[in-house]
């Protein structure tokens, strides 16, 4: 528990004083317990969560006004530029980044799980061939609880932590096979030799005519730093959705299947795809201008842009965006959308619609240039974030069950009818 500061509160309600203790993290503001307020007849009203610290974390760390974002203390940028997607996996699990032992340990274990019982892959001929790749993980993710469900025992540690790593070993496969599916292509199986990013650009984009397919490591070290740019950001909309359905003792299968289903709104991890729809709306620079108007009436959002907590530059966005000029270039692509979103960029930054709400670009916005550079369909974009973000969701749903925690079960200001009879019967 965070060290109590004597600080309190005083609350004055009806009449009396309610002295509410006052707990400091080691950063970030100091938190004001409230659960007292209900001694006194009274619940807190939070609607979307504004100024809810809804649990203890020791994972990550965002300061929104100064663009701030820190895993187990380390910089976004640093990891994406000095680490790798699953180093980066080790730290948000275990606390520290991997010496050269662990590395290896921890990339074999990953390595030897990425199978998946074979009677998984029949549930794919289930949905229709145009299925939403997103729908088809939600389904296929969630019935991963059924083959580890009786032999599973959440309240072991051990089985906790091979939970952790068969999600993160067995999600790029599933997503894999979820693009696989809806363009009518053979399943490819994962292979032991290849790293975490290669080995799910092969079974995306390999075929089994194709015995000699080689990944480009270009594309495969931009995937590598976009799924470490994705892979955690404290109590979002899906990890706080794992961490509520975690809280009811569910099978962890199916809290990240609740995971992604929250992810995929256009407000949260949706909003990549909804970027790449609304440049090609857009079409040219040329009609950047009307369509700012129409963001000011509120007729459309300017997807990638905006954030609950980001009042500043999103500091993934400044990665995505070194990234995206790399990535380009070095594949010689002159991709007029980039050419576009950087337009879009200069006139939101410098409107005083955009400055007065604090809008800056988001993680989502560069992605999706990134992504269609690497060959990845829209469709698929969000699939890339729930791969990446699963190791951030299965880290706080082990941080929860790793010591005391009650079931999450909010309250309401109930504005219905009274109690009333059922008239003339
Ligand atoms: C992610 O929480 C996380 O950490 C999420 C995430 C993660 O890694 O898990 O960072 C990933 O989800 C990033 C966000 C991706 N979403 C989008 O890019 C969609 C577009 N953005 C908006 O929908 C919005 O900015 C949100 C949902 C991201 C944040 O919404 P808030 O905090 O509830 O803010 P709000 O809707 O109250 O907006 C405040 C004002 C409003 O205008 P007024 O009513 O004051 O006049 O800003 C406006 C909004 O209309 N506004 C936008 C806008 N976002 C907010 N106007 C135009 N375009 C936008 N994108």
């Amino acid at each position: 528990m965070s060290d109590a500061t004597g600080k309190k509160a005083v609350l004055q309600l009806d009449g009396k004083e309610i002295e509410l203790p006052i707990y400091s993290g080691t950063l970030g503001p100091d938190v004001i317990d409230v659960k007292d307020v209900l001694a006194a007849g009274h619940f807190t009203f939070d609607p979307g969560f504004m100024a809810t610290a809804a649990c203890e974390s020791k994972i990550t760390f965002i300061d929104g006004n100064k663009g701030i974002l820190l895993h187990r203390g380390y910089p976004i940028d640093q990891l994406a530029t000095k680490a790798d997607y699953l180093e980066t996996c080790y730290l948000l699990l275990n606390g520290e980044l991997p010496t050269a032992e662990q590395k290896v340990e921890f990339d074999a274990k990953v390595r030897n799980h990425t199978m998946v019982h074979d009677q998984v892959s029949r549930f794919y001929n289930g949905f229709r061939r145009d299925a939403h790749p997103m729908a088809i993980m939600v389904g296929v993710v969630g019935a991963l609880s059924a083959f580890y469900h009786n032999s599973l025992d959440i309240e072991n540690v051990d089985h906790r932590e091979i939970t952790a790593v068969r999600l993160i070993a067995k999600v790029p496969t599933l997503a894999a096979w979820s693009y696989k599916y809806t363009v009518g292509q053979p399943f490819m199986y994962p292979r032991n030799d290849l790293s975490y990013a290669e080995n799910f650009l092969y079974m995306m984009f390999a075929t089994p005519a194709d015995r000699d397919y080689k990944v480009n490591p270009i594309l495969a070290k931009a995937m590598d730093r976009i799924f470490t740019l994705h892979a955690d950001h404290e109590q979002n909309a899906s990890t706080s959705t794992v961490r509520l359905a975690g809280s009811t003792g569910a099978n962890p299968y199916a809290c990240i299947a609740a995971g992604i289903s929250a992810l995929w709104g256009p407000a949260h991890g949706g909003a990549n795809e909804a970027v790449l729809k609304m440049l090609d709306e857009i079409g040219t620079v040329e009609n950047v201008a009307e369509f700012m108007e129409k963001v000011k009436t509120k007729e459309v959002k300017l997807m990638g842009f905006g954030h609950r907590v980001y009042k500043n530059f999103d500091p993934r966005a400044k990665v995505m965006k070194e990234t995206c000029d790399e990535v380009l270039s070095a594949l010689g692509i002159n991709d007029p959308q980039l050419a576009l979103a950087m337009e879009l960029e200069r006139i939101a930054l410098s409107d005083e619609y955009f400055i007065k709400r604090n809008l800056y670009p988001n993680v989502d916005f560069y992605s999706g240039i990134i992504l269609k550079a690497i060959g990845i369909p829209t469709e698929m974009f969000t699939v890339i974030f729930a791969l990446a973000r699963t190791v951030g969701w299965i880290s706080h749903w082990l941080e929860m069950h790793s010591g005391p925690y009650k079931i999450g079960r909010p309250r309401q200001l109930y504005t219905g009818e009274v109690q009333r009879d059922i008239a003339g019967r």
